[in-house]
């Protein structure tokens, strides 16, 4: 057991300059960053290698498609710098399969995660598209979590609501929960939020949190207001 701070903001950014500076004030107080398309596609893999140096890359691509794709796509994820990488349930227990090898390869040369997302947190019972709404939001990220870990993968991102059942399902689970707001937060188009003590003690594993932060007057106090909240919660 390590004592990583559970945290990774969101840098939900388009400059590289600001993402670095904000990255290194930030350092101290969170787990690590969250960084996706918006940043790479303009900067590149280079700016993997950047952000690594200030904290740990929780690389936000989403990866949904055929295994092998995904496959090749969590490598040179890995080979950029990511520590952590999403990649979408629905695509299936066959690429779910193969990336728990992967994983388990990669891991073997410095920490590394591959994280399942299940349903994002911007969906609710009114937005949900068709093919997924004759099921609540609920049973289906049950399900995509339960296929997920039957893959062998112990990586999950929920919404905070869904973390206490899942903890108490999967109990070797990580679980990854964007969706923090605490009571003075904007909800942005958050659907499903909850504060981040609550989240931590029912059994999420890390937060991911943005706005809140990146948005904040001042980020960095943003960013210590939510250490002193969860800094006695200790992650694996
Ligand atoms: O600004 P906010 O705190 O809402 O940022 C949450 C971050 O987590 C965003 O970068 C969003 O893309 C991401 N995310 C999410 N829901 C998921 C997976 C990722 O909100 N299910």
């Amino acid at each position: 057991m390590s004592t990583e701070i559970p945290l990774y903001v969101a840098l939900d950014l388009d400059s590289d300059t600001e993402t670095l500076e904000l990255a290194e004030a930030l350092s101290g107080f969170v787990g690590g960053f969250k960084i996706g398309p918006r940043l790479v596609l303009r900067y590149g893999p280079e700016l993997i290698q950047k952000v690594s140096k200030k904290g740990k890359v929780f690389l936000d691509m989403k990866y949904f498609d055929i295994p092998n794709t995904m496959v090749s796509a969590v490598r040179s994820s890995f080979e950029a710098g990511a520590s952590l990488v999403t990649v979408h349930a629905l695509s299936g227990k066959e690429a779910l399969s193969q990336l728990a090898l992967l994983e388990r390869e990669l891991s073997a040369k410095r920490p590394f995660r591959i994280l399942s997302v299940t349903m994002l947190t911007s969906f609710n019972a009114d937005n949900l598209p068709k093919a997924l709404s004759h099921r609540s939001i609920e049973e289906n990220v049950e399900d995509l979590a339960t296929m997920s870990f039957f893959s062998g993968l112990r990586g999950l991102v929920c919404s905070p609501l869904e973390v206490s059942k899942l903890r108490q399902k999967f109990p070797q689970s990580y679980l990854v929960t964007p969706g923090i707001r605490r009571s003075q937060d904007q909800l942005g188009d958050q659907k499903r939020v909850m504060g981040p003590q609550k989240a931590l003690s029912l059994g999420a594993s890390a937060l991911v949190v943005g706005r809140p932060i990146v948005e904040a007057a001042d980020p960095v106090q943003a960013a210590k207001e939510f250490y002193e909240e969860i800094k006695d919660f200790k992650t694996e």
